[in-house]
Formats: C-alpha cells, sequence, structure tokens
C-alpha cells in the first residue's frame, strides 16, 4: 500500500489550480443516466471515487468516451437497473442511481451502502420521499428494489436537510408529471451545480438556491455540454495548509462565495485573506483559536472540520469544534496527537490547545477528510512523517503530491 513522506517542518508559496468538484461531479455523473442523448462533461477530476462512478455507469450499459479534458456519456445504451454491492460497498454515493433509474427506467436494484467510518449515514430520507412520489420499495438482501408504475410528483418535506435526499429526488423527479417540491432542501452549492446541470440537459427546476426547490415534470431532455463548480473543500484544505505553515498561498479556479463562512471564520481569527470573482489569496498571519460547530451551508462544512482542527494545533490560545453532522468524524484526533498535538475529545466537541511543537511520527489515514488534516499537521511537524492507507486521499484530492510540490513542500508518494 502507497504511504506519503512529508518532511517537515515547510512553507508554502505559489498558487494552486482546484479541481472541479467531486461532490459536484457524483451526482451530475448519476444525473447521465436521466438522458437518451449525448452528455459532454468536461474537466473530470482523476479521482477513485469518479472512476467507481463512471464504472457503475459503464456496468449500467452507458457508453463512456474520452477525448481531452472531454468525456462523453452516452445512456441511449442503458440496458440495466442494478448497481451491485461490489461497486456500492467501495462508495455510498452510489446511492445516487436510485433516483435517476426510477425516473428513466421506472425500477432499480441499488446495493444499501453499508456503514461508513464517519457515521451510521441511513437513507431514509431519500426512501420515504420516493414512496411519496409513488415508488413501492423492499428492502431484501441488502439491496433496495424499488418500482414506480408512474412517478407522481409530490409535495416532500425533508426532516433534516440532506444533500443527497435532496439530490435524489431532484433527478427522481426529472419527468414526474406535475411540479414537485422539495421543502427544507439542503443549500449546498453543489446542489445547485446539479440543479443547472439538469435544466442544461432540458429539465425545469426552479427556486435554485433556496430551501424550496421545484422540479416541474418534462417530456424529454436534450444533448448537453457542462463543466461543475471548482471543489471548495480542496480549496478549505489548501487554505488551511498555508495558514497552519504560515505561508503565502493563492487558490484559483473556486468561486469564494461557496467557501464565505470558512474565509470569513478565517478572517475573524487573524487570516489576512483577499478574495476576486475565481480566487483566494491568503498572506502569512497569526492567528487567534476559536469556538465553531458543524452545519449544513451556508454554516461551517463538515468536510472541513478536521482541517481546522489541524490548524488549530498552530494558532495562539484554544479552540473548541463541535461536529453536528456526523456521530464519528474525529478519527484524525488520535492521529494529530501522535504528532504531538494537545487535543480533548468530549461528546461531539473536540477541545485543541494551540502553538503545539508537532513533531513526525508513522500515522494513519481513516477516511477522506481526516486524512487531509493529517497533511496539514505533517507540513508542520519536524522531521519526516510517514502517512499510511494514502488510497483514502485518493479518494477526493486530484493530484495532491503534485501541487504540494508546485508549492514548495517537500512530499513523496512511495508505492
Ligand atoms: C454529502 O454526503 C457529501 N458527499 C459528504 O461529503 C458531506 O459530508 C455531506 O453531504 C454533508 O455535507 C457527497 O456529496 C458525495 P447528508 P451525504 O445526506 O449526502 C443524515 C466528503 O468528505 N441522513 O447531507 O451522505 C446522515 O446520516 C463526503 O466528501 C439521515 O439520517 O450527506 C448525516 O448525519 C463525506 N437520513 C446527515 O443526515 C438520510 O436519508 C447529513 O447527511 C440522509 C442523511
Amino acid at each position: 500500500m502507497d504511504k506519503l513522506l512529508v518532511h517537515g517542518p515547510c512553507k508554502l508559496n505559489g498558487t494552486v489550480k482546484i479541481s472541479r468538484a467531486k461532490n459536484a461531479y457524483l451526482p451530475i455523473l448519476a444525473a447521465v443516466l436521466l438522458s437518451d442523448k449525448k452528455i459532454h462533461l468536461k474537466n473530470i477530476p482523476e479521482l477513485q471515487d469518479i472512476k467507481t462512478m463512471i464504472k457503475l455507469l459503464q456496468n449500467l450499459g452507458v457508453t463512456v468516451t474520452k477525448n481531452g479534458n472531454i468525456t462523453t456519456f452516452d445512456a441511449s445504451t442503458l440496458n440495466s437497473h442494478e448497481a451491485t454491492y461490489d461497486l456500492v460497498k467501495t462508495m455510498r454515493a452510489s446511492i445516487f442511481v436510485l433516483g435517476p433509474l426510477l425516473a428513466r427506467l421506472k425500477k432499480a436494484k441499488v446495493s444499501l451502502p453499508g456503514g461508513c467510518a464517519i457515521g451510521t449515514r441511513p437513507i431514509d430520507i431519500h426512501l420515504t420521499n420516493l414512496e411519496k412520489m409513488g415508488c413501492v420499495i423492499h428492502l431484501t438482501g441488502g439491496y433496495v428494489e424499488a418500482s414506480v408504475p408512474k412517478m407522481k410528483a409530490a409535495h416532500l418535506l425533508l426532516s433534516f436537510p440532506s444533500v443527497g435526499a435532496t439530490e435524489n429526488l431532484m433527478m427522481a423527479a426529472v419527468f414526474a408529471e406535475g411540479t414537485t417540491t422539495i421543502d427544507n432542501a439542503a443549500l449546498e452549492p453543489e446542489i445547485d451545480d446539479l440543479a443547472h446541470f439538469i435544466n442544461a440537459m432540458g429539465g425545469n427546476v426552479k427556486g435554485i438556491g433556496t430551501k424550496k426547490i421545484e422540479v416541474t415534470g418534462v417530456k424529454e431532455l436534450k444533448e448537453a455540454t457542462y463543466e461543475a463548480i471548482g471543489d471548495r473543500i480542496e480549496a478549505a484544505t489548501y487554505l488551511m495548509a498555508a495558514l497552519a505553515t504560515g505561508s503565502d498561498v493563492r487558490i484559483e479556479e473556486v468561486d469564494p462565495a461557496h467557501l464565505e463562512f470558512v474565509t470569513e471564520l478565517l478572517k475573524k481569527m487573524g487570516a489576512k485573506i483577499e478574495t476576486g470573482a475565481n480566487y483566494i489569496k491568503v498572506e502569512k498571519s497569526v492567528l487567534k483559536g476559536c469556538h465553531v460547530d458543524t452545519a449544513p451551508f451556508p454554516g461551517f462544512p463538515t468536510d472541513a472540520q478536521a482541517q481546522l482542527i489541524a490548524l488549530c494545533t498552530q494558532v495562539k490560545g484554544s479552540s473548541v469544534i463541535s461536529e453536528n453532522i456526523f456521530e464519528n468524524r474525529f478519527m484524525h484526533v488520535p492521529e494529530l496527537i501522535r504528532l504531538g498535538a494537545a487535543i480533548t475529545l468530549k461528546g461531539k466537541s473536540a477541545f485543541i490547545e494551540g502553538e503545539a511543537k508537532l513533531s513526525s511520527a508513522p500515522i494513519m489515514c481513516t477516511d477522506l477528510r481526516a486524512s487531509a488534516a493529517l497533511i496539514i499537521a505533517a507540513l508542520c511537524a519536524t522531521g519526516t512523517t510517514e502517512i499510511q492507507r494514502v488510497y483514502h486521499l485518493d479518494r477526493g484530492y486530484e493530484n495532491l503530491v503534485d501541487k504540494l510540490k508546485t508549492l514548495g513542500a517537500n512530499v513523496e508518494r512511495i508505492k
């Protein structure tokens, strides 16, 4: 298994280009199943999760061709409604094919996503609302077996603004007769991106960016070309790495509005941050501690919580960070303590002492964002830190080692 060696402490410097967003392209790829016309997607990032989703589409019969930075999908050759356990077990987001398959084929058999390192992550909100649209759902042998004689438009009120449920239901409603309203919808920018993609294919989604999304059924879709938004969580990761190492870095090809809560918080902590249409520039800054609760967008993203904890080990004073979205998302803390961080966990909160003198030790990745926190800490630690199980990082960070090297970090990947 590959591992990373990070020689620290090091300063970063220069410009990093952000890839297109994993959490935008995963539902967009699933939405390709809705159309029997050609769909052209630009700059799809080379990530393990994206490769898994594309493999799932191919297993369902979608024809995929690549030409330079454009990948073309032809789902007119769709010939299966089954997403098997083998693929779904490696990536929960496979559940995103449920809505589009039901909308297009009126049936779907999708393996139930098992548990995950960060939490139990049930899909009850997806299923109960699909039933409100007329779907008949059985859970048998670890699979969701669903069918629908005719998808009915409905008024759906989500019990929690779930990202995945909002996206699945939006896709399920694309051909339903009449207008489906999704109330208490999630507001994450990736959801707006999916809605814009559906409209680019000729769908009819309104209320984009609001808690009340309206999807009016259409008869058919058309050929489309689309490029997803920049990855705000990748950008947040480089932003916090720059601040933790006291560096000047420019982060390009991301919309700062998608990170506003994060940059405003960092500014309150003392960070010197300048933003423009599609860049964020940060300068060496002296930071103080913070009190933060993770929350659905536009609040502080749970996917940047681990990276913020790593940063807070280097600021002046103490911090308290509480995780409210997932019940088991502090797996990075024991690993940070191995590097010399002073962190205590109580219930949903982490109490972090600043100005920790981190020093190298062998550490292990446990999930995608926890791994990003370990990278940030290793860049601050004295000595060579060996980071194991880096396959977790491959799921969501494109060309991480090259991008860090471009910024002057001394890192290497050992096969
Ligand atoms: C999406 O997951 C992201 N994944 C996650 O990013 C992100 O952490 C999460 O949204 C929250 O922002 C993708 O977009 C592929 P949710 P999702 O449904 O859709 C509970 C990363 O690091 N819930 O909003 O699974 C659930 O258990 C990943 O890139 C139910 O109880 O998130 C959780 O506690 C990790 N029942 C909370 O809601 C449901 O039916 C939020 O889940 C659905 C969700």
